[in-house]
């Protein structure tokens, strides 16, 4: 049966960082994966989960089974994250699922289940595995414009042309803040815009959030969200806490379902749990108990804002420090637009060749389509980097 297998397609992103490691030169720089990095170049584990972790390894009796939803405390500290003091508060639903990737499975599942000719609409460039995931789960993927190659910014207004098109049967799948790839937000007037159009064409909003804290703060990011989710009958939302709890391996994330009523949302999570136990019965433990730990003590969660919040700050010092480098001592303002991006990612606007170019002759791992994770940078690398940009364009 293997035989008729054609030869598989690596992952733009999860086969850069095999690349990297196997590339033996000194110089070389991983702007690649989306994972944080200080100025050591290191992806610690935060100083609230190093305590976490001493409070669950004491107090954790057992390892037996938790249950199909996960920690259902952990899945109530992930609604108020996001939607705390809306009154979508009165109609939600949650599942612990392994990461957000399984969280977009699952949603992608119900929606086949619940309303099998849906489309989803993604933007235009997406997260490289929102795609395949919608594919995955038999669903029909349709793109809308949002990045303008130009600007570097979103262009709204084609944004909203494309998303006029989209109807009862679609599903318009959103970033919640620091979009991936560009870096490039919608501002809250287009969140006002996309529900509006969700209210009168009757499309269901999709948002993902994997990046809370990352942009302009832990409330600030989800202020679109929330404005939304007041105001929409349904919505999905899927969120992800391998960046802002640095869980990357302990695939900790939910699937959270906004309904008309409690009743359709209870329903909506007893078909997410019988898809979850045809799939991997129950997501892993640890991740979500040492979130639940965190968010349900006072003292370890100001512990985690407060790094979360330097780990914010340093994403925007490095911005601005590469734009520095690139004005001050290659003399252009070409590259001002990484200033204004939000989170992790940039696009530069380099081609597939660039791109290459920056890896074989600098050892810069951005991605093929010109994503660079500014959180991969050190201060000590950003001369060189700013060097081969300017080399490379
Ligand atoms: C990324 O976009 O680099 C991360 O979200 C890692 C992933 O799962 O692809």
């Amino acid at each position: 049966m293997f035989s008729q297998l054609p030869t598989p397609v690596l992952d733009p992103i999860l086969s850069l960082s095999v690349a990297y490691r196997n590339d033996m030169r000194k110089e070389k720089v991983d702007l690649g994966i989306g994972v944080y990095r200080n100025s050591a170049g290191e992806t610690p584990i935060m100083r609230a989960i190093q305590q976490a972790q001493d409070v669950v390894v004491s107090t954790q009796k057992t390892k037996s089974y938790v249950g199909l939803a996960g920690c259902e405390e952990f899945n109530q500290c992930m609604i108020n994250l996001l939607l705390e003091g809306t009154s979508a508060t009165d109609r939600v639903a949650a599942i612990q699922t392994p990461g957000a990737s399984g969280a977009l499975r699952m949603l992608g599942d119900l929606m086949k289940v619940a309303q099998p000719d849906t489309t989803v609409w993604i933007s235009n460039p997406s997260y490289v595995n929102h795609k395949p995931v919608m594919e995955a789960a038999g669903l029909k993927v349709r793109y809308y414009h949002y990045f303008s190659p130009v600007t570097k910014q979103v262009d709204a207004e084609k944004m909203l042309s494309d998303l006029s098109q989209a109807g009862p049967n679609d599903v318009v799948l959103l970033h919640g803040c620091c979009h991936n790839p560009t870096g490039a937000d919608i501002d809250f007037s287009a969140w006002q815009a996309i529900t509006e159009l969700a209210q009168k064409n009757g499309f269901t909003p999709f948002v993902d959030v994997a990046y809370q804290g990352f942009g302009d703060g832990l409330e600030q990011d989800v202020q679109g969200l929330r404005y939304m989710a007041e105001r929409v009958e349904e919505m999905l939302i899927t969120t992800s806490c391998s960046k802002n709890f640095g869980l990357y391996r302990e695939r900790t994330g939910a699937a959270v379902v906004v309904g008309k009523s409690q009743r359709d949302v209870d329903n909506a999570k007893g078909k997410l749990l019988t898809l979850a136990r045809a799939t991997y019965t129950m997501p892993p433990d640890h991740g979500a108990a040492l979130v639940k730990t965190i968010l349900s003590d006072q003292g370890l969660t100001s512990i985690w804002k407060q790094e979360l919040s330097e780990m914010q700050q340093r994403l925007l010092n490095l911005r601005q420090t590469l734009c520095n480098e690139l004005r001050n001592n290659h003399n252009t303002t070409q590259f001002d637009f990484i200033e204004s991006h939000k989170g992790m990612f940039t696009v530069l606007g380099f081609s597939q060749d660039q791109m290459t170019q920056l890896r074989e002759q600098y050892g810069i791992y951005g991605v093929g389509d010109g994503r660079i994770n500014i959180a991969g940078l050190s201060e000590k690398d950003i001369p060189y980097v700013a060097d081969a940009i300017i080399k490379v364009s």
